[in-house]
């Protein structure tokens, strides 16, 4: 990884993609990388070029920054992201957001792979995060501190409600439109790396938590403190089954997320169409 400040890496994404301005930031997680190959005339950075990112080491994330247009709206996409149990600070694995945030989006899509808690919920199914408990009590980062915005023991932040309600409501209505009912839920965080226990999976179901999994909760607080709008899509992966002796494994959770990006591909595309 190289080091770098937020205007160097700033300045090195605008020189290598001719000053482009993107509006909404994606950040593609497991599986779903195929949605950054369907922007138009892209301009594809791998994160190892670019100063001061985190560089994501998980099979099923690519690693390349995108620019581009998708549905006619500027983009820029995060095609794979940087995961706190590989061992990235909060502040390091958000970086690549503040870069987006200068670069100049209002908006940010989040997408991630997860176990499904809520036994309505089935392998495969998208799923609109509507809430969040926060599990890995280490995903905090202050905005306003210096040019990294280095984690401080600064002011506590608000977190009341950290997903858009006009976008959540936005999401829903198209998704009806394309055939299917989009459910609500809540997404528990942990740090990982380990998938759960059925202990905790039963603990998890008892807190509230629809979803479970290793991500996106750092994103969405520092996106929240930069004052843009979030949405937010979980895909289940494997639904939770606590009384019965099963194990998680990556792979499925990669070929259930790729099935659903037949969904959840067309989805993302027609919200880009709406100026969000
Ligand atoms: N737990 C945590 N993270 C996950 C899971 C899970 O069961 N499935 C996909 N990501």
């Amino acid at each position: 990884m190289k080091e770098g400040s937020i205007s160097d890496a700033c300045e090195w994404v605008s020189h290598r993609s001719s000053g482009f301005r993107p509006k909404v930031g994606l950040i593609l997680g497991s599986g779903l990388g195929l949605l950054a190959e369907r922007i138009d005339n892209a301009c594809r950075i791998p994160y190892a070029e670019i100063p001061g990112f985190p560089e994501s080491r998980v099979p099923g994330h690519a690693g390349n920054f995108v620019l581009g247009y998708l549905s006619g709206t500027p983009v820029v996409a995060m095609q794979g992201r940087a995961h706190l149990y590989e061992g990235w600070s909060a502040d390091k694995a958000t970086f690549p957001l503040r870069c987006m945030h200068a670069l100049g989006i209002h908006s940010l899509i989040v997408s991630n792979a997860s176990g499904g808690i809520n036994p309505r919920f089935h392998s495969g199914q998208v799923v609109l995060i509507d809430n969040h408990i926060d599990w890995m009590n280490r995903s905090g980062v202050n905005a306003s501190e210096g040019a990294s915005g280095a984690a401080s023991m600064g002011v506590p932040h608000r977190a009341g409600n950290p997903y858009d309600a006009g976008l959540l409501n936005l999401a829903e209505q198209l998704a009806i439109r394309q055939g299917f009912a989009l459910a609500r839920g809540t997404y528990l965080a942990t740090l990982g790396p380990n998938y759960e226990t059925r202990a905790e999976y039963r603990l998890f179901a008892k807190l509230g938590a629809d979803m479970v999994g290793m991500s996106t909760v750092p994103e969405v607080l520092l996106a929240n403190q930069l004052g843009l709008k979030v949405l937010a899509f979980s895909i289940v992966t494997n639904v939770a089954t606590p009384d019965v002796q099963k194990v998680t494994d990556h792979q499925e959770v990669l070929d259930w997320s790729r099935k659903a990006q037949s969904q959840l591909v067309p989805l993302i595309e027609s919200i880009l169409k709406d100026p969000i």
